[in-house]
């Protein structure tokens, strides 16, 4: 299978030290032409069928019957990350759950509305693939932005919800949504392409996307591996509770 040889025939080591050197590691010609314009079909088709909006879905359930409910492991996605997460987590993240989400701006201002959403991820790694970017003169593309600066791998409940919270509000993101703060913190922009495959530490990477024209749709997957606080009651719930709301809000289309 000619996805398995590409897998095997990646350079573990390179994809590591890009990630702790660059940020971000890029495996080029992860997916054939072909697979690119099966998978865009699907994302025009459920589009199409959505008029008012289509957010994507969390979760592996609602991708059922799609051609990417099994991309994971057809792709040897999950095999990659499970072999680069020792070298990052230095064997402390026992987890090897795998949360899959296919994240699609389009529609009633979506691009903009989530343009600037600085975060860090909940697992330790990330394995973004783009399989719909607009390529539009007017830079509304959604480009990827993250930071070099990183938190540490941790598995402190407390500490977590303090870092998360110094980003991820209303105050941090005004300024963050501001270039020239995002120039001053040296934030780095990456082109994403679809047919790439892109990992990074979602957990230690302040990351997020630039605006996306309302009219150019948009659509990443999202593999993330490893929870570092798979064992932690507290989380597991706001955990929940952020699933069923993003459920909700997308089956609302708002
Ligand atoms: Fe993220």
């Amino acid at each position: 299978m000619k996805e398995l040889t590409q897998r095997r025939n990646l350079d573990f080591k390179h994809i590591i030290n890009k990630i702790k050197s660059d940020g971000m590691a890029e495996i080029d010609n992860f997916l054939d032409e072909d697979s690119v314009e099966k998978l865009q079909k699907y994302i025009f088709e459920e589009i199409n069928n959505q008029p008012k909006g289509y957010m994507g879905c969390v979760g592996k359930k609602n991708l059922k019957g799609s051609p990417l409910e099994n991309i994971d492991s057809e792709y040897g996605i999950n095999s990659i990350l499970e072999s680069l997460l020792p070298q990052i987590s230095g064997n402390k993240i026992k987890d090897k759950k795998l949360y899959q989400v296919l994240r699609v701006l389009f529609g009633e201002n979506q691009g903009l509305k989530k343009a600037y959403k600085f975060h860090y991820d909940a697992y330790a790694l990330t394995a973004l693939l783009p399989i719909l970017i607009p390529e539009r003169e007017d830079g509304m593309n959604g480009d990827f932005l993250y930071s070099m600066q990183r938190r540490k791998l941790h598995q402190n409940f407390l500490r977590n919800v303090i870092e998360k919270f110094i980003i991820q509000n209303s105050i941090s993101q005004f300024f963050l949504s501001k270039s020239f703060i995002r120039k001053k913190l040296n934030l780095k922009v990456c082109r994403l392409k679809p047919g790439k495959l892109y990992i990074f530490s979602g957990f230690q990477t302040i990351h997020g996307n630039s605006p996306c024209s309302p009219n150019s749709p948009r659509a990443t997957v999202l593999f993330h591996y490893a929870d570092p606080f798979s064992q932690n009651m507290c989380f597991k719930l706001v955990e929940r509770l952020n699933i069923l709301r993003v459920d909700l809000k997308r089956k609302i289309g708002k």
